[in-house]
């Protein structure tokens, strides 16, 4: 069995999503996996869980929720890179799932800086680390001998990068388009279905699928963040957000949806990657788009996301699916983990 230390930044909806689901696969990793994946810290804003060992869900959940006052475990003001020196060694794997802030990538940057600097792996849900920072982090982890996956912030459940870097290994990827935003796309297929965008906005986050403050979402830069990253790793190229164009859904008028949708067709916010007009380049683009019955991501519809990728030798390859909440973000980032440390096969 091979034990394998991971430390936790953030403890939000993805954080404590991902430590259930390690919880509840225990047994299923050492047995298939041979793996025994042990928290040693957890991170949040004010301080740190760390008790020397790998820490178990009574140490930092009361009835649920985190709790802090009077716990041994919880240390205020410590980091979670503390926690990564007080160990000592390197290979463990921090788990990044901070907040995403475009602008600074912080607080997550600093995160998974240092740990791939002390030789830890890292995988990241957060996008704004990744957007802001990945060729600088990509350089850190190689420099340093470890990994740096992050499915978690590029659609998460839905396989993007293990589709475009793995198993489209020597084809020449030609084109990509994507429906990436689940909340996006549970909006539109409503307004299709006779909501207004209002009303349809309200529904989705009543029931949890948007954001309490949705503009991330439905003014399209979850998308762009997801295209730039996908591009970027699959084409070997280093685009930054203000290279992608983006107009999101927030605008869009009801009827244009409607009649779509009654004349057998459907807008949906795509995400394309595009060779631009100059040699070599490359456009990125995220907008509504109205698409035939015949496009490979018509009939994504819900909370559902989607991805086709044109290729040379393998023709037009796409997938679809995925759960669109916080426990696929972390069967995603659990999926990273295990393809890191299981053995070779
Ligand atoms: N939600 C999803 O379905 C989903 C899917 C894919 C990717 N993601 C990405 O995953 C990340 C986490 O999402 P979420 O929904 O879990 O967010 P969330 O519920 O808002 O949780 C964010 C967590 O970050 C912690 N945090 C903030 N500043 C910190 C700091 N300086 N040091 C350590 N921790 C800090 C917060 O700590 P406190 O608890 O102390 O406030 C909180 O626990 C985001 O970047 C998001 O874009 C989310």
């Amino acid at each position: 069995m091979k034990a394998v230390p991971l430390v936790l930044t953030g403890f939000g909806h993805v954080g404590r999503a991902f430590f259930s689901l390690l919880r509840e696969k225990r047994e299923d990793l050492e047995r298939r996996y041979g793996l025994a994946l042990e928290v040693l810290a957890v991170g949040r804003a004010e301080g740190c869980f760390y008790a020397g060992g790998p820490l178990d869900a009574r140490q930092i959940s009361q009835a649920g929720e985190p709790w802090t006052s009077g716990n041994p475990a919880w240390h205020a003001g410590l980091k979670v890179t503390d926690a990564i020196d007080r160990h000592g060694g390197r290979g463990g794997c921090l788990v990044e799932c901070t907040l995403s802030d475009l602008e600074t990538g912080e607080p997550g940057l600093s995160y998974v800086s240092a740990a791939l600097r002390a030789g830890w792996h890292a995988v990241v849900a957060s996008k704004g680390a990744l957007v802001v920072g990945l060729p600088d982090l990509r350089a850190l982890a190689t420099g340093n001998g470890v990994a740096l996956k992050y499915s978690g912030a590029t659609a998460a459940a839905l396989p993007t990068l293990d589709v475009g870097l793995f198993s489209l290994a020597g084809a020449r990827v030609e084109g990509i388009q994507g429906i990436l935003n689940g909340t996006t796309n549970y909006i539109l297929t409503r307004m299709g279905e006779g909501l207004d965008y209002a009303e349809a906005l309200k529904e989705a986050q009543d029931k949890g699928i948007a954001e309490p403050d949705p503009a991330h979402d439905v003014e399209g830069w979850d998308t762009a963040c997801k295209i730039l990253l996908i591009t970027n790793a699959c084409l070997g190229t280093d685009y930054a957000l203000k290279d992608v164009h983006v107009a999101g859904i927030t605008g869009l008028a009801a009827d244009l949806v409607r009649s779509a949708r009654r004349e057998g067709r459907s807008v949906k916010l795509l995400a394309t990657a595009a060779p631009g007009r100059t040699k070599g380049r490359w456009t990125l683009d995220v907008r509504p788009s109205l698409i035939d019955p015949s496009h490979p991501l018509a009939q994504v519809n819900g909370t559902e996301k989607g991805i086709t990728f044109l290729t040379d030798s393998m023709g037009s390859v796409t997938v679809t699916g995925g759960r669109s909440n916080p426990r696929g973000a972390a069967a995603a980032m659990l999926k990273d983990i295990i393809n890191i440390f299981r053995p070779a096969f």
